[in-house]
C-alpha cells in the first residue's frame, strides 16, 4: 500500500522537528561547556547525536516507502540561559512538546490505516517516554539542589558518563 500524501507531508515536517531539538541540544551543550559544566555539556552533546538519529529514522522510513524526503531548514536555537535549570527544564518541556507531535502522527496513521507507519511509530512512543524521564529526571535533581554548588558539581560530574 503505497503511503499517502499527507502522511508523508506530516513526517517530512517530523524530520524537520528532529533537526530543530538537534539543534536546540547543541547550542545547549556549547552554553553549558562555557558555564563550565563539561558533565552536562557532554550529555547535550549526545543528546544532539540522538536526535539527528531520530531524523535519520524518518528519513529511511520513507525511502523504504518510496516517498520523497525533503530535507528542511533548521531553525536558529535559543544560544543563552539563566542557568543549567533553565537549560534542562527547557529541554525537558521540549520532549514533551515533541511527545505531543508523534502522538499526533499515530493519530493520523490510526485514521487512516496505515499499520506500517503505527508500527514504525511505535519505538519513538517508547523513545518519547524515555527522553521524557531523563530529562524531567535532571531538571528534579536540580531543582532539589537549587543553589548547592557541590550538588550540581556531583550531577554534572554523573552526566559526563553518558
Ligand atoms: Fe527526537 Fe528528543 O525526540
Amino acid at each position: 500500500m503505497k503511503i499517502s500524501e499527507a502522511m508523508t507531508a506530516a513526517i517530512n515536517e517530523q524530520i524537520k522537528a528532529e533537526y530543530d531539538s538537534a539543534y536546540i541540544y547543541l547550542a545547549m551543550s556549547a552554553y553549558l561547556k562555557d558555564a563550565g559544566l563539561d558533565g552536562m555539556s557532554h550529555w547535550m552533546r549526545k543528546q544532539h547525536k540522538e536526535e539527528i538519529e531520530h531524523a535519520e529514522k524518518f528519513i529511511d522510513y520513507l525511502y523504504e516507502r518510496g516517498a520523497r524526503v525533503i530535507i528542511p531548514e533548521i531553525a536558529k536555537p535559543k544560544e543563552n540561559y539563566a542557568d543549567a535549570i533553565e537549560a534542562f527544564r527547557t529541554a525537558y518541556a521540549h520532549e514533551q512538546y515533541v511527545t505531543s507531535r508523534i502522538y499526533k502522527l499515530v493519530d493520523l496513521a490510526v485514521e487512516e490505516k496505515d499499520y506500517a507507519t503505527q508500527s514504525m511509530l511505535k519505538w519513538f512512543v517508547d523513545e518519547q517516554m524515555e527522553e521524557e524521564d531523563n530529562t524531567g529526571g535532571i531538571v528534579a535533581k536540580l531543582e532539589f539542589l537549587g543553589s548547592d554548588k557541590h550538588g550540581i558539581y556531583t550531577v554534572d560530574r554523573e552526566l559526563a558518563s553518558r
